[in-house]
Protein backbone atom coordinates (compact mmCIF):
# COMPACT_ATOMS: atom_id res chain seq x y z
CA UNK A 1 0.00 0.00 0.00
CA UNK A 2 2.54 2.46 0.73
CA UNK A 3 4.42 1.87 -2.69
CA UNK A 4 1.21 2.93 -4.27
CA UNK A 5 0.69 6.15 -2.46
CA UNK A 6 4.87 6.54 -3.27
CA UNK A 7 3.95 5.98 -6.82
CA UNK A 8 1.08 8.34 -7.23
CA UNK A 9 3.07 11.40 -6.05
CA UNK A 10 5.90 10.75 -8.28
CA UNK A 11 3.25 10.11 -11.47
CA UNK A 12 1.66 13.45 -9.83
CA UNK A 13 4.89 15.49 -9.92
CA UNK A 14 6.16 14.43 -13.06
CA UNK A 15 2.41 14.97 -14.79
CA UNK A 16 3.05 18.89 -13.52
CA UNK A 17 6.62 19.01 -14.87
CA UNK A 18 5.92 17.61 -18.40
CA UNK A 19 2.71 19.21 -18.90
CA UNK A 20 4.29 22.35 -18.62
CA UNK A 21 2.13 24.55 -21.57
CA UNK A 22 4.67 26.27 -23.85
CA UNK A 23 2.63 29.67 -22.96
CA UNK A 24 3.80 28.97 -19.45
CA UNK A 25 6.86 27.91 -20.53
CA UNK A 26 7.46 31.50 -22.21
CA UNK A 27 6.54 33.75 -19.54
CA UNK A 28 8.75 31.97 -17.98
CA UNK A 29 11.90 32.70 -20.48
CA UNK A 30 10.06 36.58 -20.73
CA UNK A 31 10.49 37.08 -17.54
CA UNK A 32 14.39 35.49 -17.50
CA UNK A 33 15.51 37.62 -20.63
CA UNK A 34 14.10 40.63 -18.86
CA UNK A 35 15.23 40.72 -15.99
CA UNK A 36 17.71 43.66 -14.33
CA UNK A 37 21.01 41.96 -14.35
CA UNK A 38 20.36 41.33 -18.29
CA UNK A 39 18.01 43.73 -19.69
CA UNK A 40 18.26 47.47 -19.41
CA UNK A 41 14.57 49.00 -20.67
CA UNK A 42 16.51 52.62 -20.80
CA UNK A 43 19.05 51.41 -23.96
CA UNK A 44 16.40 51.19 -26.71
CA UNK A 45 16.74 48.61 -29.55
CA UNK A 46 19.26 48.85 -31.72
CA UNK A 47 22.00 51.39 -30.07
CA UNK A 48 24.83 49.33 -29.69
CA UNK A 49 25.05 49.19 -33.37
CA UNK A 50 24.29 52.71 -33.53
CA UNK A 51 20.98 51.50 -35.72
CA UNK A 52 17.23 53.35 -35.32
CA UNK A 53 14.13 51.60 -34.33
CA UNK A 54 11.63 51.41 -36.28
CA UNK A 55 8.25 52.56 -34.50
CA UNK A 56 4.82 51.29 -36.84
CA UNK A 57 1.54 53.31 -35.74
CA UNK A 58 -1.75 52.43 -36.54
CA UNK A 59 -5.17 53.96 -34.74
CA UNK A 60 -8.23 52.45 -33.94
CA UNK A 61 -10.51 55.52 -33.55
CA UNK A 62 -13.95 54.22 -31.54
CA UNK A 63 -15.22 57.42 -31.15
CA UNK A 64 -14.81 61.41 -32.05
CA UNK A 65 -16.42 64.96 -31.61
CA UNK A 66 -15.33 68.12 -32.80
CA UNK A 67 -15.79 71.57 -29.99
CA UNK A 68 -15.80 74.50 -31.60
CA UNK A 69 -14.04 77.48 -29.45
CA UNK A 70 -15.13 81.28 -30.56
CA UNK A 71 -12.21 83.81 -29.51
CA UNK A 72 -13.14 87.07 -30.04
CA UNK A 73 -10.43 89.54 -30.27
CA UNK A 74 -10.48 93.47 -30.46
CA UNK A 75 -7.83 95.16 -32.73
CA UNK A 76 -8.47 99.00 -32.63
CA UNK A 77 -11.42 99.36 -34.02
CA UNK A 78 -12.68 95.96 -35.32
CA UNK A 79 -13.90 92.80 -33.69
CA UNK A 80 -12.19 89.80 -34.80
CA UNK A 81 -14.17 86.25 -34.23
CA UNK A 82 -11.51 83.37 -34.62
CA UNK A 83 -13.13 80.05 -34.37
CA UNK A 84 -11.07 77.48 -33.12
CA UNK A 85 -11.61 73.98 -33.48
CA UNK A 86 -10.95 71.50 -31.39
CA UNK A 87 -11.14 67.21 -31.78
CA UNK A 88 -12.05 64.30 -28.63
CA UNK A 89 -10.94 61.39 -29.92
CA UNK A 90 -11.43 57.85 -28.18
CA UNK A 91 -8.95 55.32 -29.81
CA UNK A 92 -7.06 52.28 -29.85
CA UNK A 93 -3.57 53.90 -30.08
CA UNK A 94 -0.84 50.93 -31.32
CA UNK A 95 2.41 50.59 -31.88
CA UNK A 96 4.73 47.66 -33.50
CA UNK A 97 8.39 47.76 -33.18
CA UNK A 98 11.19 45.04 -33.00
CA UNK A 99 13.48 44.79 -29.69
CA UNK A 100 16.55 42.13 -31.14
CA UNK A 101 16.71 41.20 -26.97
CA UNK A 102 13.61 40.20 -26.90
CA UNK A 103 14.63 36.89 -29.25
CA UNK A 104 14.27 33.66 -28.25
CA UNK A 105 15.43 30.69 -30.32
CA UNK A 106 13.92 27.92 -28.25
CA UNK A 107 10.74 28.81 -27.79
CA UNK A 108 7.47 29.71 -30.45
CA UNK A 109 5.07 30.92 -28.13
CA UNK A 110 4.15 34.37 -27.33
CA UNK A 111 3.95 36.34 -24.17
CA UNK A 112 0.82 38.00 -23.94
CA UNK A 113 -0.66 40.45 -20.98
CA UNK A 114 -0.91 43.95 -19.71
CA UNK A 115 0.96 46.51 -17.69
CA UNK A 116 3.21 44.00 -16.29
CA UNK A 117 4.99 43.05 -19.40
CA UNK A 118 5.13 46.04 -21.17
CA UNK A 119 6.80 47.61 -18.03
CA UNK A 120 9.77 44.73 -18.11
CA UNK A 121 10.47 46.41 -21.58
CA UNK A 122 11.81 49.63 -24.01
CA UNK A 123 8.62 51.25 -24.74
CA UNK A 124 9.09 54.79 -27.19
CA UNK A 125 8.41 57.96 -26.25
CA UNK A 126 5.90 58.82 -28.27
CA UNK A 127 3.68 61.66 -28.11
CA UNK A 128 0.75 63.88 -29.70
CA UNK A 129 2.76 67.26 -29.99
CA UNK A 130 -0.78 69.80 -30.20
CA UNK A 131 -2.53 67.50 -27.82
CA UNK A 132 -4.16 69.38 -25.09
CA UNK A 133 -4.96 66.60 -22.75
CA UNK A 134 -4.34 63.06 -23.16
CA UNK A 135 -5.94 60.76 -20.74
CA UNK A 136 -5.71 56.86 -20.63
CA UNK A 137 -8.72 54.20 -19.72
CA UNK A 138 -7.77 52.63 -16.63
CA UNK A 139 -10.88 51.49 -14.65
CA UNK A 140 -11.34 49.02 -13.67
CA UNK A 141 -7.75 47.82 -15.26
CA UNK A 142 -5.57 49.70 -17.70
CA UNK A 143 -7.02 48.94 -21.10
CA UNK A 144 -3.65 47.87 -22.33
CA UNK A 145 -3.27 44.91 -24.51
CA UNK A 146 0.92 43.83 -25.17
CA UNK A 147 2.36 40.96 -27.07
CA UNK A 148 5.93 39.71 -27.19
CA UNK A 149 6.43 37.52 -30.02
CA UNK A 150 8.96 34.82 -29.65
CA UNK A 151 11.08 36.88 -32.61
CA UNK A 152 11.51 40.06 -30.67
CA UNK A 153 8.35 41.80 -32.50
CA UNK A 154 6.72 43.62 -29.80
CA UNK A 155 2.95 44.79 -29.65
CA UNK A 156 1.55 47.20 -27.24
CA UNK A 157 -2.07 49.11 -27.74
CA UNK A 158 -3.74 51.11 -25.46
CA UNK A 159 -7.24 52.71 -24.98
CA UNK A 160 -6.60 56.43 -24.39
CA UNK A 161 -8.59 59.72 -25.40
CA UNK A 162 -7.33 62.30 -26.68
CA UNK A 163 -8.40 66.43 -27.03
CA UNK A 164 -6.26 68.23 -29.56
CA UNK A 165 -6.24 71.75 -31.20
CA UNK A 166 -6.89 71.46 -34.81
CA UNK A 167 -5.76 75.03 -35.75
CA UNK A 168 -7.34 78.20 -37.19
CA UNK A 169 -10.01 77.33 -39.54
CA UNK A 170 -11.99 79.30 -41.79
CA UNK A 171 -15.52 77.55 -41.99
CA UNK A 172 -17.15 75.69 -39.23
CA UNK A 173 -17.98 73.13 -41.38
CA UNK A 174 -14.32 72.08 -42.43
CA UNK A 175 -13.62 68.67 -40.90
CA UNK A 176 -9.88 68.53 -41.00
CA UNK A 177 -7.84 67.94 -38.17
CA UNK A 178 -4.22 67.04 -38.26
CA UNK A 179 -2.53 64.71 -34.54
CA UNK A 180 0.86 65.44 -34.98
CA UNK A 181 2.74 62.58 -33.37
CA UNK A 182 6.80 62.80 -32.20
CA UNK A 183 9.10 61.02 -30.54
CA UNK A 184 12.36 62.46 -29.27
CA UNK A 185 14.86 59.70 -28.41
C1 LIG B 1 28.74 53.79 -33.16
O1 LIG B 1 29.13 55.16 -33.19
C2 LIG B 1 30.21 55.47 -32.33
C3 LIG B 1 30.42 56.99 -32.35
O2 LIG B 1 30.07 57.55 -33.57
C4 LIG B 1 31.45 54.69 -32.76
O3 LIG B 1 32.53 55.00 -31.90
C5 LIG B 1 31.14 53.20 -32.72
O4 LIG B 1 32.24 52.47 -33.22
C6 LIG B 1 29.90 52.88 -33.56
N1 LIG B 1 29.54 51.48 -33.35
C7 LIG B 1 29.20 50.66 -34.34
C8 LIG B 1 28.87 49.25 -33.94
O5 LIG B 1 29.16 51.01 -35.51
C1 LIG C 1 6.74 48.31 -40.00
O1 LIG C 1 6.25 48.57 -41.29
C2 LIG C 1 7.18 48.29 -42.33
C3 LIG C 1 6.57 48.74 -43.63
O2 LIG C 1 5.27 48.26 -43.79
C4 LIG C 1 7.55 46.81 -42.32
O3 LIG C 1 8.50 46.54 -43.30
C5 LIG C 1 8.10 46.45 -40.94
O4 LIG C 1 8.35 45.07 -40.86
C6 LIG C 1 7.13 46.85 -39.86
N1 LIG C 1 7.75 46.61 -38.55
C7 LIG C 1 7.16 45.91 -37.59
C8 LIG C 1 7.90 45.75 -36.33
O5 LIG C 1 6.05 45.42 -37.74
Amino acid sequence: MKYIIVLGVFICCAKQIYSDNPKVAAVKNFKVITGPEVYDKDIRPNLGENASVQVNITMHVTDYEFNPITRTFSLLLCLIVVILQEMTMVMYFRQKWTDPRLVSNTLTADVIGGKSIIERVWTPDTFFSNSLDVNIMKYPTRNLFAKVLHNGEVYYSERIKVVFRCGPQISIKSDECDLEIESCK
